[in-house]
């Protein structure tokens, strides 16, 4: 006779066997999204002939080209999340507006702690640690104001600064350095490019009178104007001991420090077991102080904010700055609970930051900027490898080798006129017209010259990435005939990229 622990003994090497047939037919699917679709935008098709009336009437300048006429993939920004999910809807609706201390800031308060570590509580309410703005530039410009009237000549080195946090930096007379890595610079294949050259800071500190103008030290993660590449584990800390061995606070410019956090897990050695949260807040251990814009990583429309850590270096350095960021908040932005946003915006933005952690959408999120990449690859557009987390840039200088276009033609602007224009997809230059300069009546040119395809999040389907690779591969195989722009308006104007007009050579 059979006994009862005989019964389930078999039932449990039954389902050990069962779910052994199950693994075996298991296969990879890499590319099937971990969410599905809720609410979706309906499109209609724009005839070129509008589109391209539309973009005569912008000056050619994709920034002042009306959205509702892109009826391909809009990829000019992946910053203002386009698509949020129903849980940050159901936030919205509970959204709580009182004007002071409404729920939504200590929801924000709790998970910013939750996502980054308990050494980011503050338990002392006479020295907040939570400065929220309406979005990262205007975060970035009351740091910069406070920090610029703390001494002369100052210089913030970076491993690369984004264009609105260099202007803010030169808008209050302080330096903007780009220590990008050597990687980078040399086109070299490498899992880090976005590393700051740690040779070259040490260099800037080891003059003593220098020293003294550092009043910060920034790592962007990822490196977005480094072609969105990402910053080691080890590149962090190496930085921070080296930042707090001269007693100088080192600050993150976190906008994706989650696409950042998975690639650590993905090519750096040690972290594979480790867990995205875990890996977070080990990331951000070795930091005083972060500036973000909520609008990338944290999945959320609006928002931006700084974030002291208590007891960190910035907050025992300068703790008289305190009080200045809350009146510069008071004075632009509004009470220091919801800093320009709403109540409902800091919800939705709490429950944006508890899910961007997620290796699954993560795995899916920086698969997608590969796949999107890889098409373009296969068909010999020279884009900048390995893939960053949220776009893929074309080396605009090897695009257009051996076309005879000089520089000053801008082929990168021309080229982006002609994708919206001729296939409504919308990317933008980040190369020798964004990040160049006219000085003296000359021009002067960056070191990276990109056109930026940015994937905004949970918007495109994969299908929708490759009609539009499909357009930039048929530009590229018709490259010859692409011809530059002429500057009409701007050229000699600051942040000049959002505001410049072109008309196209003929
Ligand atoms: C790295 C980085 N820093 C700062 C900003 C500025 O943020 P915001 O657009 O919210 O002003 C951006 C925006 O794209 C960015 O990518």
């Amino acid at each position: 006779m059979r006994g009862k622990g005989f019964g389930k003994e078999k039932r449990r090497t039954d389902m050990r066997r069962e779910r052994e047939i199950f693994r075996r037919f298991q296969e990879e699917t890499g590319n099937r999204r971990p969410y599905r679709n809720a609410i979706v935008r309906m499109r209609k098709s724009v005839p070129t002939r509008v589109r391209v009336k539309a973009l005569r009437q912008a000056g050619l300048n994709v920034f002042l080209y009306p959205a509702a006429r892109v009826d391909g993939c809009d990829l000019l920004s992946d910053s203002g999340t386009g698509a949020m999910t129903t849980a940050q809807w159901a936030e919205l609706i509970e959204g709580d507006e009182s004007y002071g201390s409404n729920e939504g800031y200590f929801l924000l308060r709790e998970q910013l702690v939750r996502t980054f570590g308990e050494a980011w509580r503050q338990k002392d309410p006479r020295r907040p640690n939570l400065f929220i703005f309406h979005q990262g530039r205007a975060a970035e410009h009351a740091l910069f104001t406070i920090i610029g009237k703390t001494g002369n000549n100052l210089i913030i080195p970076s491993n690369g600064h984004f264009d609105t946090t260099g202007a803010n930096i030169e808008a209050n007379a302080i330096t903007a350095v780009n220590l990008f890595s050597k990687e980078l610079k040399q086109r070299r294949d490498h899992p880090f490019k976005g590393d700051m050259d740690v040779g070259r800071l040490r260099t800037l500190l080891s003059e003593k009178k220098q020293k003294k103008q550092i009043p910060l030290v920034f790592l962007t993660i990822t490196n977005n104007t480094g072609g969105g590449q990402p910053v080691s584990m080890a590149n962090i800390r190496q930085v921070s001991r080296i930042s707090h061995r001269n007693d100088i606070p080192l600050f993150f410019d976190a906008c994706r420090f989650a696409e950042n956090a998975y690639f650590i897990k993905q090519r750096e050695r040690g972290y594979a077991k480790k867990s995205i949260p875990a890996i977070v807040r080990e990331m951000f251990s070795h930091v005083d102080g972060f500036t973000v814009s909520w609008k990338k990583d944290g999945l959320s429309n609006m928002g931006g904010s700084i974030v002291l850590r208590p007891g960190g270096l910035f907050m025992k350095r300068y703790p008289e700055l305190l009080e200045q960021i809350t009146d510069h908040q008071i004075l632009t932005e509004g009470h220091p609970t919801y800093g320009g946003l709403t109540g409902r915006d800091l919800k939705a933005l709490a429950r944006g930051i508890a899910t961007i952690t997620d290796e699954g959408y993560l795995a899916h999120r920086v698969g997608q900027v590969a796949r999107f990449g890889e098409r373009l690859q296969r068909a010999g557009v020279p884009v900048l490898t390995p893939f960053g987390g949220h776009a893929v840039y074309l080396d605009m200088n090897r695009f257009f080798e051996g076309t005879g276009l000089a520089r000053e033609d801008y082929p990168g602007i021309a080229f982006t006129a002609l994708l919206l224009g001729s296939y409504g997809h919308r990317l933008c230059e980040l190369g020798d017209f964004a990040f160049g300069r006219e000085k003296d009546g000359k021009q002067e040119f960056p070191e990276v010259n990109y056109v930026r395809a940015a994937i905004p999040r949970l918007v495109y389907e994969d299908q929708d990435l490759a009609a539009c690779a499909d357009a930039i591969i048929s530009l590229y195989r018709r490259r010859e005939k692409i011809p530059g722009v002429v500057v009409t308006y701007g050229r000699d104007k600051t942040l000049r990229h959002f505001k410049a007009q072109f008309r196209l050579r003929t």
